[in-house]
């Protein structure tokens, strides 16, 4: 599958990765809400075509931040581009160039996985046959495409989040966000979406960030930044957060950063210096 309309300038990148471009700047990005600041001061470049993973406990603020980055909130303080777009002023071109799964189920489930995915594409101005010709494309990698006339309130959970990741891979997106997309999957449904995410993602040359709890599935990342709250403890690839923290998994790296702050995870930070 070719996508039109691709600058590839080679230039190496964080992790000595080739990359095209920055996919994302954050320059000291905040978001508060009320007292709780949950996002405090991130820096982050993130490459195209780069898989970067999000760790962080619960409330550590990886929702906030994607939700920042795909222009559904708006910053307390600070800046961010997402292909050179400001998230702010140039809103309307990042939300064409990205694709979003959200944490929480949003399918209509009175209606056919087809009929959420024509509706999607509707949305996104896709003519018919284009959107006839992708609903096949992003369902057939998770074997759901015989299966598209079925109303989604009849599939199994791992099912209903293949929908929710083809739809947000309907329109061809440069970059996709997904919020924990497999939580609560068993591991067989994990790496039937998995596979098939990838597999999309190579023939689309996609750039992919992704938060997640399940710290092996941030392994395959190029980068890997743990987030605790609303703060970057620990970024790397995995192999340089392993060696620097002298354990040999993520979890342990997770752990010995982000672990400690568990139980206070959802109380109120430093006081804010503006609200929302
Ligand atoms: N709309 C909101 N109004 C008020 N507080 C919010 C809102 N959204 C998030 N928060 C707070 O911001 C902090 C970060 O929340 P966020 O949802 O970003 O965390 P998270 O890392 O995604 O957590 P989880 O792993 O549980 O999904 C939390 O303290 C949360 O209570
Ligand atoms: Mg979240």
């Amino acid at each position: 599958m070719d996508v039109p309309g691709r600058a590839r300038v080679e230039e190496t990148r964080p992790g000595g990765m080739k990359s095209r471009g920055w996919a994302i700047e954050a320059r000291a990005l905040g978001k508060n809400f009320g007292p709780v600041r949950a996002l405090d001061q991130l820096d982050l470049q993130v490459s195209e075509g780069e898989f970067f993973g999000f760790l962080g406990p619960n409330g550590a603020g990886k929702t906030t931040t994607l939700h920042l980055f795909a222009t559904l909130l708006r910053p307390s303080r600070g800046t961010a581009l997402v292909f050179g777009r400001d998230i702010v002023r140039g809103d309307l071109a990042v939300r064409q160039s990205i694709g979003l799964v959200f944490q929480e189920t949003t399918l209509d489930r009175d209606l056919s996985a087809e009929e959420n995915l024509r509706f999607a594409g509707r949305l996104w101005g896709l003519p018919e046959s284009t959107i006839r010709a992708r609903t096949e494309e992003v369902l057939r990698p998770f074997d759901l495409f015989d299966r598209r006339n079925d109303l989604v309130r009849t599939f199994s959970g791992g099912m209903r989040r293949a929908v929710e990741v083809a739809r947000g891979l309907l329109h061809r997106p440069r970059l996709l966000f997904l919020d924990e997309p497999t939580t609560g999957l068993d591991p067989r449904a994990r790496r039937t979406l998995w596979s098939a995410i990838h597999g999309l993602r190579a023939s689309l040359g996609m750039t992919l960030f992704l938060t997640t709890h399940y710290v092996e599935e941030a392994e395959p990342c190029d980068r890997v930044a743990i987030l605790d709250r609303g703060r970057i403890v620990a970024l790397g690839s995995p192999a340089e957060l392993k060696s620097a923290a002298g354990v040999d998994s993520l979890e342990d790296v997770f752990l010995a950063t982000a672990g400690r702050s568990l139980p206070e995870a959802h109380a109120p930070m430093a006081p804010a210096d503006s609200e929302d």
